[in-house]
C-alpha cells in the first residue's frame, strides 16, 4: 500500500454512494400529503442522515401535527413500505458518478473498505447495486444503538476491520455524520457542500474524477 494511503475507508449510503435522498422525499412527501399537509424539498433537507423516527419526527413538525405512539409506529412502517417499493427496482446505473472506480482503486491498493449507515435498508441497497463484493465489513442502522451524531456506526466499522480510528478516512454528505466522524477522532471528507459540511476536514462535489491518488494527503 501507498505510504500516505490511509489503512481504511468508511463510506456512508445515502447521498455518498447512491442518491436515496429522492425516494426519501417522495415517500416522506406522500405521507405528509395523507396527513394533510405539504411537504418540501428544502424540508427534506433536514431528514439527511437522521434515523427514520427522527425523520419522522421532523416531517411531524414541519405540518404541527401530533401523534401517538402507536400512530408513529403505523406511519413510518408505512413510509418504509413505500420507500422499499422504490429501492427494490435501484439498479447499478445509480451508483453516484465515480464512486465504484474509487471503490476498485481502494481494493486493488488493499485499503480496507467499510460502510457505515443508518439506513436499516443498507442490505437492500448494497444488493441492488451490485456493491456488496466491495465492503469487508458492513454496519447498519440494524447494528447500532445511537445515530449519528453519535460516533457509534463509524467506530464499529473501524473495530470490526481492527483497524485504529485514527487511520480511517470517512466520507459523509450529511453534518451529523461529520460530526460522527470527528467524535470517532477519524479523517472526515465531506460530499457536498462546504458550507453545510463545515467541520470536514476537506470537501469535495462527488466522486466524479476523483482518485485516491489526489484525495489522500
Ligand atoms: C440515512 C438517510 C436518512 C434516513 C436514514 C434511515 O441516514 O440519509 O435520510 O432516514 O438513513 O433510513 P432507513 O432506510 O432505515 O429508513
Ligand atoms: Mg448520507
Amino acid at each position: 500500500m501507498k505510504s500516505n494511503y490511509p489503512l481504511a475507508c468508511i463510506f456512508d449510503l445515502d447521498g455518498v454512494i447512491v442518491d436515496t435522498a429522492k425516494y426519501h422525499f417522495l415517500a416522506w412527501r406522500a405521507l405528509a400529503n395523507e396527513l394533510g399537509f405539504e411537504f418540501t424539498e428544502e424540508d427534506n433537507e433536514r431528514l439527511k442522515g437522521v434515523s427514520r423516527m427522527r425523520s419522522l419526527d421532523i416531517m411531524l413538525e414541519v405540518g404541527n401535527v401530533t401523534l401517538s405512539e402507536d400512530e408513529k409506529i403505523r406511519v413510518a412502517d408505512k413510509k418504509n413500505n413505500l420507500y422499499v417499493s422504490y429501492i427494490e427496482k435501484m439498479t447499478p446505473d445509480e451508483i453516484l458518478p465515480g464512486v465504484e472506480d474509487f471503490l476498485k482503486t481502494l481494493k486493488e491498493s488493499d485499503v480496507k473498505i467499510a460502510l457505515g449507515s443508518a439506513s436499516k435498508n443498507t442490505p437492500l441497497i448494497l444488493s441492488r447495486t451490485g456493491l456488496v463484493p466491495y465492503f469487508d465489513v458492513v454496519v447498519d442502522g440494524n447494528m447500532v444503538e445511537k445515530a449519528k451524531p453519535d460516533p457509534e456506526v463509524f467506530l464499529m466499522g473501524a473495530k470490526l476491520l481492527n483497524v485504529p480510528p485514527s487511520s480511517c478516512y470517512v466520507f459523509e454528505d450529511a453534518a451529523a455524520g461529520v460530526e460522527a466522524a470527528n467524535r470517532a477522532g477519524m479523517y472526515c471528507v465531506g460530499i457536498g457542500s462546504p458550507e453545510i459540511l463545515k467541520q470536514a476536514n476537506k470537501v469535495i462535489a462527488g466522486f466524479d474524477g476523483i482518485t485516491p491518488d489526489k484525495l489522500f494527503i
